[in-house]
């Protein structure tokens, strides 16, 4: 498979995907609170997308057992919902959700602090979620897919981060997984050129430590090898003729 364009109608479905995804995000956010269990997060999150008509995409993916990916901490992603894992005050949390509306995915992730925390970890979410908004101002039409990677890259390594190299974001559309790979790092090679159509997940993974990860028991969790904080940030753009449409990020949403 290569990289699809987009039709007109398969955009009004992944806008509706996203749309539901960013009010999601939304929910869970108010809801977060001490004392509340990782699973519970997933339980609210596949309720409201249903309560939308729509499927998680997540869910059986691979084998993976939940609709929401919760990751705690040192956590970087792909944290398995657990009825007897409680957020403390203190902590971050990464949650990381996809929807189907029509056979159509959105991806987005957020990381939000459960009631105070400390600032270096306030700058790492801050930082993460700012590494989106660079990366985005060069997914135009035109550009190499390398520019979006290398403004991330330079951003969080600005802040002495780790961009961690094991994972990467991707296309996205009727799959919840499409070519192209989106690093958020240089490589070799500068990548495809962009073109109005193409729907893109970009999701900056972003360590207080070294860039290195490492994979729990469960095949699933992935950790800071150094034990330090992750953040992870995320949203499906289109690339337009002109600015890029961010699809799961309704107006005034974070
Ligand atoms: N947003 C992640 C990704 O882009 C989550 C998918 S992993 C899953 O790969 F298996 F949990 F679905
Ligand atoms: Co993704």
């Amino acid at each position: 498979m290569s990289v699809t364009i987009k039709s007109a109608r398969e955009i009004e479905r992944m806008r509706e995907a996203g749309r539901i995804l960013s009010i999601t995000h939304e929910e869970l956010s108010k809801a977060l609170k001490p004392g509340m269990t990782t699973w519970d997060i997933d339980h609210m999150g596949e309720e409201i997308i249903r309560s939308y008509g729509c499927t998680p995409s997540f869910l059986n993916y691979n084998g993976y057992p939940a609709s929401i990916c919760v990751s705690v901490n040192d956590e970087v992603v792909h944290g398995i919902p657990d009825k007897k894992r409680f957020l403390q005050e203190g902590d971050i949390v990464s949650l990381d959700a996809g929807v189907i509306y029509e056979g159509y995915h959105s991806d987005a992730a957020r990381t939000y602090g459960i009631g105070e925390i400390t600032p270096s970890a306030g700058q790492l979410i801050e930082v993460t979620r700012q590494c989106f908004f660079e990366g985005i101002k060069f997914a135009k039409s035109g550009n190499h897919l390398g520019d979006i990677s290398a403004a991330i890259q330079k951003y969080a390594e600005s802040f002495g981060y780790g961009v961690v190299r094991d994972l990467v974001g991707h296309g996205i559309g009727a799959n919840l997984h499409e070519e192209p790979e989106v690093p958020n790092f240089v490589q070799r090679r500068r990548g495809i050129i962009l073109r109005p159509g193409m729907t893109l997940a970009i999701e900056p993974m972003i360590n207080e430590g070294t860039p290195d990860v490492e994979w729990l028991d469960d095949d699933w969790t992935v950790v800071t090898e150094d034990g330090t904080l992750s953040a992870h940030y995320e949203n499906t753009i289109l690339i337009t003729e002109g600015e890029p449409e961010i699809l799961s990020l309704v107006n005034g949403s974070r």
